[in-house]
């Protein structure tokens, strides 16, 4: 049995390292030493050796076994490896990666929102948040927008089937903020998107951004409304921008304000541009929250407050000179990688 045991190996060690693929030495795994193999079939006559043999038989018979699997994943190992070289054969992987692109930058809009989120915190205004989904009350009724307001008008907006719609402002943070406050001053500012149902062209989305901001104490004045206005512009736009107010219409500020800063696109004449609405709050809407709230927290006769809104698109694109809103939203590297 020895002597067949040696005769078997001596095969197989010559027949594996010259398989030519998986498959082929697979096959010879299963020749020898699979369950009907030869060397198995060999070592089950294992009973009918004489006992003084067995120790000797059984040594020879794990040796072959050994030597045939060690030669078996020996051969396995070097066809996976020349699989490996034909693999990348003729590409020379010491050549530097392919750029794509590299590393990109902030969104201009969010640039812009970032700045002016940094210069109104610096002035004491905190960030506030309200919903996109809003009911009709905290979007026209509380701002004292009546029934018959053009914007509430389903041309405008766009309307909920369940009655609410999407914020056409963010001026509806107003009353959020107002809604829940525990003690006054209140200071703060509402970056989001508001929605109208425009047609879309150079200047107008239907969905864009404001930058909301009311401040609410004791004594507020027009004058502090019109300082941190100016500030502000002057922050974004340069030290000696000028900066002027026209009377101007809103159902919740009386008066209320339109904001104009003056500036020259490059080798043009300096011209007012109109940048944001604002103004001292209607003591209408302080009643309207007070009612909500079942307080006196925000009494008419006790408080005042000044609020503001501005577009953030058209903030970007006066900043950055650029002439088409629609270039904001469509994401081409062309235009972004210029800021
Ligand atoms: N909500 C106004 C708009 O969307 C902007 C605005 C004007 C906001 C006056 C204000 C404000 O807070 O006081 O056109």
């Amino acid at each position: 049995m020895i002597a067949e045991l040696d005769a078997l190996q001596t095969e197989a060690l010559a027949a594996i390292p010259t398989a030519s693929d998986e498959t082929s030495l697979e096959a010879l795994r299963v020749q020898y030493l699979g369950k009907k193999g030869s060397v198995t079939l060999l070592g089950a006559g294992m009973k009918d050796v004489p006992p003084d043999q067995k120790k000797a038989v059984g040594a020879k018979l794990n040796e072959v076994r050994t030597a045939m699997t060690d030669a078996i994943v020996a051969r396995q190992l070097q066809l996976q490896a020349e699989k490996d070289a034909k693999a990348i054969e003729g590409i020379d992987v010491t050549l530097p990666g392919r750029n794509y692109g590299g590393v990109g930058t902030l969104h201009p809009l969010t640039q812009v929102r970032d700045l002016a989120i940094r210069t109104l915190r610096r002035m004491g205004f905190i960030l506030a948040d309200g919903p996109e989904i809003e009911t009709e009350w905290h979007c026209f009724d509380a701002l004292n927008t009546p029934p018959e307001h053009p914007a509430r008008n389903e041309k405008d907006t766009f309307y909920l089937h369940d009655g609410r719609l999407l914020r056409t402002h963010t001026s509806s943070v107003q009353i959020r903020t107002m809604e829940i406050a525990k003690t006054l001053p209140i200071r703060i500012i509402a970056p989001g998107a508001a929605y109208r149902r425009d047609e879309i062209d150079a200047t107008h989305l239907s969905v864009f951004n404001q930058l909301e901001g009311l401040y609410v104490a004791e004594n507020v004045s027009l004058a502090e409304l019109k300082g941190t206005l100016v500030a502000f512009f002057r922050e974004i736009f340069g030290a000696g921008t000028a900066v002027r107010f026209r009377p101007h219409f809103f159902p919740f500020t009386e008066p209320s304000l339109e904001i104009d800063v003056k500036l020259e696109a490059k080798g043009k004449d300096a011209r007012w541009i109109e940048i944001a609405g604002c103004g001292m709050v209607d003591p209408a809407v302080f009643s309207e929250i007070c009612a909500k709230r079942g307080d006196k927290l925000f009494d008419p006769e006790k408080v005042t407050g000044f609020a503001f809104g501005m577009g953030l698109e058209r903030l970007a694109m006066i900043l950055h000179g650029i002439s088409d809103i629609r270039h904001l939203i469509e994401n081409d590297v062309r235009f972004l990688s210029q800021f």
